[in-house]
């Protein structure tokens, strides 16, 4: 938070910044108020960082500090803030873990109204523990900072660094000075368009100049004809003066203020608001501003100073040329912006359309204004602008012009479009952007224009215009993101349970607290080490290339640089088996995909190693072929093996007797990771006998350990490994995180040095891989549900039957072998594609044979006594009784009535509904991938060290595994602590994947727990009354061990693949969830309006911890099946390298109505306490969310009476649904329109 105090209106402002966007030099003057500022447990816990964590509003705590950040911020200007105020402050915010439901159960409890419906909530806190909001109690502004504003006159700064200089003018003539003599100085406000090139595109400006302390670019004056703004006002200001604004004036005076406002609500985050400057916007012409197409078309005018000279040009000609490169000279500086009043007769509206609702950039948007010869509907002026179409802003210049003397009415309408659409060319699509998308949102914008100026029209003469048909209404009102309502309902405690035995309640994540408080530490927290060194990677550029040279020659003269490692330093080898395909530490003479680790730089410090990186220069010579799509892997027979096939039944016969077969395709997208913190490894050789310690952010410390002796040469019993807690994994953290960490440790060894690797984000998304694509194909006879599947990854084809039965199945994997980097474990690992292309073909079936999709899922449930295609047994009560419950509690068939009632009455907004039930197999196939082992001391005083061999990523495993002490050893979980996980305490730990984590460590602990107690029964049975504290004396006294380590033979899994028969899992999850949607035809936008999950996880050991982990999959689920997409370019460079380009969901994003349900009397008898493993099976369900947009866009095609096959991959993205829903704008854009009215 910053707090800045001007000293003329005595005002303090705090606004909520990023940290990584705002330059040092810009804070002169101003207080910093960080996580760590606003509590912590040394001092006083603030009540935003107690109650995030309390209400188990942090998982794995990286996104944490942000959140108290942005809602501490907002209480300090607002102490008691409606629930709107309190969304938009966390709309610039991510989190991976959680959804965002338990974080905004926290905001709520600072909120003024609570809804009733939370009020009924069983809560999982309780808000009597809390400590009240005494805003009395808050740090105050620095009393020298106000003396030192309020008694030192302004005077111009100048910081200078290594590189660059930073001038900070006090006064408009300076400024127009500078300006002068440096014309290429960019002048820095906000730092949010300059900042990212710096940071990502290499550009450098060696000066910069700072106005934003000048007067004249911070006015704001109320004018006979508008407002003018000062151009360095943020756009936060500015949304301020608006609002205001709007609410004084009369309502025919302010439409250009309220469509630019319009615009704001979803520009960026408040973050980004807070800091960005009108006049950066609109000077950086960027062809995604927002702001210039409403602006341009409001006819705003600028006021423009250089030396010697001022005037005032129309924002509309610094797009005139289409280009937007000239107008302003580099000596102008924009001074301020002039925002007119609108007249009578003259409307005004903004569009924008994103890949997310809000803080992303838009595909397309557009500002439009009409003006009426008075009283009439004959268009006297008419300016159309869009943005995102070409590089900058563009201007329908010439439909204006033709339109003008025109009547608003639909043959106008038409040629408006068909001008448009000549007049607003669109290059060819480079970055995946699909043009035709594009295309269609420009005529959309503009019919959705025709309708609200129709409508208006209607309001202001009733008897002339006939406005627009009542289904069309809903159009006109954008989706605005709501304060969610929740309930959760969880398993009561049984009235004999201890109340001091903590399993089965809601305890707080142990960490939570510390996430809160910035006190967590992660890798990067580490201090450094003395002498440490930082490494930068230098990866391929080319997908399947032979290394023909490398050139480190310009690297190892950069500042502070170190050392260059290749390949040839690694002691023993380069390369890792896991499977039969090695995994390459350094890429020695080829490279076999774009972001290949090819050598490595080490420096002093992380700047000036990624400096030297970018000057390594690699020599390439292409390799033929190169594999990008699995369509191409196919075309090649590029696979890995073995490739599997399982069959049940008589498919072939099956076939041979029936008549409807259905055949199709669905294309699944992959998945970016996206854990909040990035891979991280600090590697510090300890000077003898080769011994290193490791801190690395992995779920597998032991893979780690393995890879690196087997790269280094030397035992394991030298590679201490530790990890204190991981900032996200979701299955990204195993075998790359191994790679990484042999890089960093064959440096280490090289140099004998402590290096510390710290990916970025853009290198993290490049390198790593994410989930697998997929491609299913079926082939479906829809009397009896004959399947015959080719499906691309082999663990899904034991998992594809979801929750049916299918008589008659055969269905083959085939792994494809491509040169992008090799995909990895993501949360479900092949479950959530290939139960995806089940429920395809359900749907699909249901559309021949035309019943609803919930019977055609209710008539192949499995039923009791029924066994999997690979024959293992199963139990399906539990599976009816979730798919009933969710049933029941989501009100199905009533809100079913209720969407076809809401879809009679709108046309171009529809609702649909989908329930999705699941069939979770837990289970890793073998016995040894599922062993565990645990290691408990008891010390002198009483108090417990517990070690394990899992790993905490956010999944609260640390606090169940106390949990499980707790009730063995029956004492307080204060008494126990864990400290790390390592391969020193618990050696050869397997992996922290496949939901298997509280099972398997939970049973080596409670194994070492009642190993303990065993000993301790004596020293009890003699002095029963005694406390904890006087038995651990005495068995210390009586020479008793009060250490002990626990242990898990794993689940005895098996899978006998000649055969196509075994048992591969050890128990089933079930669950169902119903999800309600609404979407916009015209744009593909949609709204996730409710979600009822009813789930079977057995016996919860903590309601909290695993309502969290489902209602978390299940949001990442909405975002694998929705909105992520991964886009690469022609050659196979991942373009998706970061938040800006690829969208996962934020606060926006979760349903307004969101409801979580433990089966109740549900038990397990295979694990810890009757529980279930519960970290992945939530995911699937996000499909719910497809399916439901799917029914949405079948009633909108059954109602067009379109051709009913369609086909509908994953992501379902806005641009998708609205190709899906065909219309004549869509037409036009393909060239299938022959005219008519639209
Ligand atoms: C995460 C993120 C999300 C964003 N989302 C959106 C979005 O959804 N919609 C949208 O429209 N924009 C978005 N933006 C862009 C943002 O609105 C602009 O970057 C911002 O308004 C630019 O203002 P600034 O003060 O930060 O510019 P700076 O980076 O400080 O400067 C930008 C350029 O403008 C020039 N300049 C600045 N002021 C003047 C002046 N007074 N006279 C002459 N030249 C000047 C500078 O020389 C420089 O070249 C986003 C940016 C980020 C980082
Ligand atoms: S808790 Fe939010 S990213 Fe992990």
């Amino acid at each position: 938070m910053i707090s800045t105090y001007e000293p003329a209106s005595k005002k303090i402002r705090h606004y909520s910044a990023n940290a990584c966007l705002l330059p040092i030099c810009s804070l002169y003057g101003a207080a910093v108020t960080t996580v760590e500022g606003v509590g912590s447990t040394k001092t006083r816990v603030h009540p935003v960082q107690e109650r995030l964590a309390k209400c188990h509003g942090s998982q794995c705590g990286f996104c944490t500090p942000g959140m108290v950040m942005s809602i501490y911020t907002l209480l300090r200007n607002h102490p008691e803030p409606t629930s709107e105020q309190m969304i938009a402050a966390l709309a610039g915010n991510l989190c991976r873990c959680t959804g965002y439901r338990p974080i905004l159960d926290a905001c709520k409890t600072f909120c003024k109204v609570r809804s009733s419906d939370d009020r009924n909530s069983r809560l999982l806190f309780s808000t009597d523990e809390f400590q009240p909001l005494d805003p009395t109690q808050e740090l105050i502004f620095p009393p020298e900072l106000m003396r030192m504003a309020e008694n030192q006159p302004k005077r111009t700064l100048s910081f200078h660094g290594e590189r660059m200089t930073w001038i900070s003018p006090v006064s408009l003539d300076e400024l127009l000075d500078l300006k002068a003599s440096y014309p290429k100085a960019p002048l820095l406000v906000g730092n949010t368009s300059v900042g990212p090139e710096m940071k990502f595109r290499g550009v450098f400006h060696p000066i910069v100049i700072a106005p934003a302390r000048i007067p004249d670019l911070n006015v704001v004056k109320c004018l006979d004809d508008g407002l003018t703004l000062g151009a360095a006002c943020s756009l936060s200001v500015v949304k301020d003066i608006l609002t205001n604004a709007v609410v004084e004036f009369p309502e025919e005076k302010t439409k250009v203020f309220s469509a630019v406002l319009q615009q704001l609500r979803t520009l960026a985050g408040e973050q980004i608001r807070n800091m960005a400057s009108l006049g950066g916007n609109i000077v950086s012409r960027k062809s995604t501003s927002d702001l210039n197409p409403i602006l341009a078309a409001s006819n705003c005018m600028l006021n423009l100073a250089s030396r010697g000279r001022k005037r005032q040009i129309p924002l509309r000609d610094i797009f005139a040329d289409g280009v937007g490169n000239n107008t302003i000279t580099p000596e102008e500086i924009l001074v301020s912006v002039h925002i007119p009043y609108s007249r009578k007769g003259e409307y005004v509206s903004a569009f924008r359309q994103a890949p997310r609702r809000e803080n992303a950039l838009p595909v397309t948007n557009a500002g439009m204004r009409v003006l009426f010869e008075e009283g009439t509907d004959t268009i006297k002026d008419l300016s159309i602008f869009y943005g995102g179409a070409v590089s900058t802003t563009v201007c329908a210049k010439q439909t204006c012009r033709t339109l003008i003397g025109r009547h608003w009415n639909k043959q106008m309408l038409d040629e408006a479009c068909r001008l448009v659409l000549k007049e607003i060319a669109l290059p060819g699509s480079d970055s995946g952007e699909k043009v035709d998308y594009k295309k269609t949102l420009i005529v959309s914008f503009f019919y959705r224009f025709f309708l609200e100026v129709s409508q208006s029209l209607k309001t202001m003469d009733p008897c002339h215009y006939p406005g627009i048909p009542m289904e069309y209404r809903s159009v006109l009102q954008d989706f605005k993101t709501k304060m969610p309502q929740s309930i959760q309902i969880y398993q009561d405690i049984e009235p004999s349970q201890s109340p001091q035995d903590p399993v089965g309640r809601p305890v707080m994540h142990q960490s939570g607290i510390k996430h809160a408080t910035g006190e967590a530490v992660y890798v990067d927290d580490l201090p450094s080490v003395d002498g440490e060194l930082f490494l930068a990677v230098v990866t391929s550029s080319r997908a399947h290339a032979k290394i023909v040279s490398i050139d480190t020659s310009e690297a190892l003269k950069g500042p502070g640089v170190f050392d260059i490692i290749t390949a040839h330093d690694v002691p023993a080898t380069n390369e890792f088996y896991y499977s039969d395909d090695p995994e390459i530490i350094f890429a020695r003479n080829k490279v076999i995909c774009v972001g290949q680790i090819v050598c490595a730089v080490v420096a002093d410090s992380d700047d000036h190693a990624k400096q030297a990186a970018a000057k390594v220069k690699i020599e390439y010579e292409v390799l033929e072929p190169v594999i990008l799509t699995i369509a191409e892997a196919i075309q090649h027979n590029s696979f890995f093996e073995p490739k599997r096939k399982l069959e049940q039944g008589n498919v072939d016969r099956a076939f041979e007797t029936v008549d409807n077969i259905i055949e199709g395709e669905i294309h699944i997208g992959g998945q970016e990771h996206f854990y909040i913190e990035t891979q991280s490894v600090l590697v510090v050789p300890k000077g003898e006998d080769k011994e290193m310690d490791v801190y690395v952010s992995t779920q597998h410390p032991a893979i780690i350990q393995v890879i690196q002796t087997a790269s280094l040469g030397v035992p394991a019993n030298r590679i201490m490994c530790h990890v204190k807690r991981v900032g996200g994994a979701f299955g990204g953290k195993l075998l790359k995180a191994g790679l990484l960490a042999s890089v960093a440790a064959v440096a280490a060894n090289k140099t004998s040095r402590a290096v510390r690797l710290i990916l970025s984000r853009g290198d993290d998304m490049l390198i790593t891989g994410g989930r697998h694509p997929f491609i299913g194909k079926y082939k479906v006879n829809e009397e009896d549900l004959n399947v015959h599947l080719e499906e691309v990854a082999e663990v899904s084809l034991l998992k594809m039957d979801n929750a049916y039965k299918i008589p008659n199945l055969r269905c083959r994997a085939y792994a494809c072998k491509t040169n992008l980097p090799s995909n990895t474990a993501f949360r479900g690992f092949g479950f959530p594609q290939s139960a995806l292309v089940t429920e395809t073909w359900i749907t699909g079936v249901a559309d021949k044979v035309g019943l609803s999709p919930e019977k055609i899922r209710e008539i192949n449930m499995y039923k009791e006594n029924e066994q999997t295609h690979f024959k293992q047994k199963l139990d399906p009560q539990n599976l009816i009784r979730c798919w009933n419950e969710c049933m029941e509690k989501s009100a199905y068939y009533s809100r079913k009535t209720a969407v076809n009632e809401f879809n009679k009455q709108n046309y171009w907004k529809k609702k649909g509904i989908a329930i999705v039930p699941m069939k979770f197999p837990f289970g890793l196939g073998t016995r040894y991938l599922s062993q565990a082992a645990a290691l408990v001391h008891i010390y002198t005083d009483g108090s417990v060290l517990l070690t394990h061999g899992g790993i905490e990523m956010g999944q609260g495993i640390h606090t169940k595994m106390i949990q499980v002490a707790s009730r063995e050893l029956n004492i307080p979980m204060s008494c126990i602590h864990f400290c790390e996980t390592s391969t020193t305490t618990v050696p050869n730990a397997c992996a922290s994947v496949g939901s298997a984590g509280t099972d398997v460590n939970g049973m080596a602990v409670k194994d070492a727990c009642q190993t303990l107690m065993k000993r301790l029964q004596p020293i009890i049975n003699k002095n029963p009354k005694g406390t904890w504290n006087d038995w651990i004396k005495e068995a210390f006294e009586q020479s008793v061990s009060l250490s002990a380590t626990g242990y898990f033979r794993g689940y005895n899994e098996n899978m006998d693949w000649e055969k196509g028969e075994g048992q591969p899992f050890t128990y089933f999850l079930y669950g169902a969830a119903c999800s309600e949607v609404e979407i916009n035809c015209l744009t593909g936008d949609h709204k996730n309006i409710r979600t009822d999950i009813v789930m079977d996880i057995g016996c919860s050991i903590n309601p909290a911890v695993d309502i969290g982990q489902i209602e978390g999959a299940f949001v990442q689920g909405i975002g694998l099946y929705t909105m992520e997409e991964l886009k690469y370019s022609p050659e196979g460079v991942l373009y998706t390298r970061g938040p800006d380009q690829y969208k996962i969901p934020a606060v926006c994003d979760i349903p307004e109505q969101f409801s979580v349900s433990l089966l109740s009397s549900s038990q397990n008898p295979y694990a810890i306490y009757a529980s279930k493993g519960i970290g992945e099976a939530g995911l699937f369900l996000g499909c719910s969310v497809f399916f439901a947009l799917r029914d949405a866009v079948t009633r909108v095609r059954n109602e067009r009476g379109l051709k009913k096959t369609f086909a509908l991959n994953s992501p379902l993205t806005a641009e998708q649904i609205r190709a899906s829903c065909t219309d004549d704008f869509t037409e036009m854009v393909i060239g299938r329109w022959r005219g008519g009215s639209v």
